[in-house]
């Protein structure tokens, strides 16, 4: 009997993780495939608002595996290091019964294992089981590059970047030779060599070479000389995004639009879309440092400062678990709100596309996260960038040196500069950054559209699964 593709997506238990491969997973089943998206336990009950998607699409299943903390155990950035090892550990070996498994004795076995890259795990389990496995880089391209070229900068001895000699260019990225100082290299780069999370996360990567695809969450025209040099390491790469565009353009974009704000780990306050809609045209700044971000009282306080003195109004992600020491208690002092409370409104999380699509919203003060950076660039808002960790320090590098869509302020948080790059993004240096904004607008829809890369990339993705 002919084998039919049932595929097991397995994301890293993260939001910014989660969403991309969810949308995937929505790609996949519109496509009439069946999926298997795989949480950690944890997750699974905190996504318990995914069941109207097993509704809409009937080939999609949800399960679930141990992350191997216990239940009460905090598993927000504070304690990314915490999980990251906990799974590699205890969810690998559950990963290789379950998927034993779901291989065999399943009624309808799993043909394809899609993983998240930092659970490379996946990749020799599913290898030694027969099963084909392809990884998913959730992050940027040129992030990965940079990874792939870690002798290079060792060599160069450019690692660790410490806090001496920040602007000190990095030659040993090819493509990026007059881009990059060492402040612009990922966050990862600034632990030490022998940090046991840095290792982990440079053997993830190397293991990404064993698979027998790569699929990333871009597009082409946006970084294609950085695709090419990974394209000489990998048998065959997917460039299938932005995924939650592309969902859109596959799907009614109604019901696409309430699909992806499922695919969230927290419930959005929706009241900023009515507080939104009362403002003037493109005048607001919203600022989100997305699921992970982390900051000082005295950053927070600084960020605040500068948002009110840019005399602009606001809407604010202030995640409680992201500011440091503001246990219980919010975070911004009562007084301070008092006098602003007309001009910036706060939420714990906000529904951030369908807010970035506001026609009141006119910038973003972003962490560069990999998806925010993609929302900022499909909504064509123009970013004022605050990088922190993981790919945002080499993200913002390209939106305001290459793609000249936005002002980056890594490494520096004070109000003066936060008022000055508000400004200049909101009105001083609008027009030219709509105009390069507008371009890679334009470059992000025609992907998706029918006859778009990206949509072709998933008709080739879907073939190439549908390969028993
Ligand atoms: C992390 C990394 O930081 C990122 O670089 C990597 O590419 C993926 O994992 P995160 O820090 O959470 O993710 O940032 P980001 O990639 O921007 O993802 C956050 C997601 O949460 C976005 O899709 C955003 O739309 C969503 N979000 C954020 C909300 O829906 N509401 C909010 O209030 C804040």
């Amino acid at each position: 009997m002919e084998q039919q593709p049932h595929i097991l997506l397995l994301p890293f238990p993260a939001q910014g993780h989660i969403k991309p491969l969810l949308s995937l997973a929505e790609l996949l089943c519109h496509a009439g495939l069946h999926v298997t998206f795989l949480n950690t336990d944890h997750n699974h009950h905190c996504l318990t608002h995914l069941q109207p998607l097993s509704a809409h699409f009937p080939t999609l299943h949800f399960d679930s595996i141990s992350d191997g903390l216990p239940t009460d155990h905090p598993r927000n950035i504070q304690f990314m290091r915490d999980i990251l090892f906990s799974v590699k550990s205890v969810t690998k070996l559950r990963f290789r019964d379950l998927l034993a498994d779901l291989s065999t004795k399943s009624e309808r076995p799993v043909t394809c294992v899609i993983a998240d890259s930092i659970m490379s795990f996946a990749i020799d389990i599913a290898k030694e089981l027969g099963v084909r496995v392809m990884t998913f880089w959730a992050l940027s391209p040129c992030s990965l590059w940079s990874f792939l070229c870690f002798p290079k900068l060792i060599e160069e001895g450019q690692l660790p970047v410490g806090d001496d000699d920040m602007d000190r260019m990095v030659r040993g990225v090819p493509g990026m030779e007059d881009l990059l100082r060492r402040r612009d290299l990922p966050g990862l780069y600034r632990l030490k060599l022998d940090d046991p999370f840095f290792i982990s996360i440079i053997e993830d990567i190397m293991a990404m070479t064993r698979t027998s695809a790569l699929i990333f969450n871009t597009f082409d025209n946006l970084e294609d000389p950085t695709i090419s040099h990974i394209a000489s390491l990998f048998s065959r790469i997917y460039t299938i995004g932005p995924l939650t565009t592309l969902l859109t353009s596959r799907i009614e974009h109604d019901v696409s639009r309430s699909l992806s704000s499922f695919n969230n780990l927290c419930e959005a306050d929706r009241s900023c879309m009515t507080w939104l809609d009362s403002q003037s045209l493109r005048s607001v700044v919203y600022v989100s440092f997305g699921s992970t971000g982390l900051m000082t009282r005295g950053q927070l306080l600084e960020f605040w400062h500068g948002m009110v003195n840019s005399g602009k109004p606001f809407l604010w992600v202030v995640r409680r678990d992201g500011i440091e020491g503001a246990e219980g208690e919010h975070p911004i002092p009562e007084e301070l709100q008092e006098g602003t409370k007309e001009r910036g409104f706060l939420v714990d999380w906000a529904p951030q596309e369908e807010v970035l699509a506001h026609q009141a919203v006119g910038g973003f003060l972003t962490h560069n996260g990999w998806n925010s950076t993609l929302e900022g660039i499909v909504s064509g808002v123009p970013m004022v960038c605050w990088p922190t960790i993981a790919d945002h320090q080499i993200n913002s590098r390209l939106v305001s040196e290459v793609w000249r869509i936005g002002l980056d302020m890594k490494d520096t948080c004070d109000r003066s500069t936060i008022e000055m790059m508000i400004r200049a993004v909101m009105e001083e240096r609008r027009e030219e950054m709509m105009k390069s904004m507008d371009r890679i607008v334009k470059l992000a829809h025609d992907c998706v559209d029918q006859g778009g890369s990206s949509y072709h990339n998933l008709d080739k993705l879907i073939e190439d699964i549908k390969q028993v």
